[in-house]
């Protein structure tokens, strides 16, 4: 039998949903909210191996990794202090493409240089496993890689662009993504080639 990919209900790639003028406030905002809760090199777990990216968060709520395992926290790992709250303009975009009743309470913001990448994982550390996840991409074109509900389902290989904007609902919810490559000179949003991945997620109760 041949497996072939197959785009899963509620994958949704909005292209340029962001226009210049919006990249560039978007930015602002990121660059108001890591002036706050610094980006830092978050650890995996068990290993304590560095990850490539790094990472802050807006929102009351902050995903983070150490080697105790993922967990989302209240506060900053590194100044312990709480996460700045998310900008309206990415609770506008919520708002208008998550088809989601409550807010998002986190929102992850990774930091990619040009050589950085992001192995293929389900989000799975959220209680609300129903609750859709949307993402903004700025600054440099990205290999994106979409896989199915097991890691060895067939993938596919899309790529993303400063200003769009990912939803993973529905069967999405549950699939593999990550980030193969980031591409260089591609965007004259960030410097050097970098990537800012916004990431909004409602975690709910235990
Ligand atoms: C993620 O899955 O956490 C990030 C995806 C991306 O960088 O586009
Ligand atoms: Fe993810």
């Amino acid at each position: 039998m041949t497996s072939k990919f197959e785009f899963p209900d509620g994958f949704r790639l909005l292209p340029e949903y962001f226009s210049r003028a919006a990249q560039e406030k978007l930015l602002e905002n990121v660059r108001h909210g890591v002036g706050i809760a610094p980006l830092y090199r978050a650890v995996m777990p068990r290993t304590g191996q560095p990850l490539s990216v790094r990472g802050s968060n807006f929102g009351p709520l902050g995903w983070i990794s150490e080697k105790a395992g993922y967990r989302y926290s209240p506060s900053h790992p590194v100044t312990n202090k709480p996460w700045p709250v998310l900008p309206d303009i990415l609770l506008e975009l919520w708002n208008a493409v998550s088809g989601w009743p409550e807010p998002p309470e986190a929102c992850l913001i990774n930091y990619y240089d040009a050589k950085a990448r992001l192995g293929l994982h389900v989000d799975a550390d959220e209680n609300a496993k129903h609750a859709p996840i949307v993402s903004v991409s700025l600054g440099a074109t990205a290999l994106y890689r979409l896989g199915g509900h097991a890691r060895d389902n067939p993938t596919r290989s899309l790529r993303l662009s400063s200003g769009d904007v990912v939803v993973l609902g529905g069967d999405a919810r549950r699939c593999y993504h990550g980030i193969d490559r980031i591409y260089p000179d591609t965007s004259t949003l960030l410097p050097k080639s970098g990537r800012i991945n916004l990431t909004m997620r409602v975690v709910g109760r235990a």
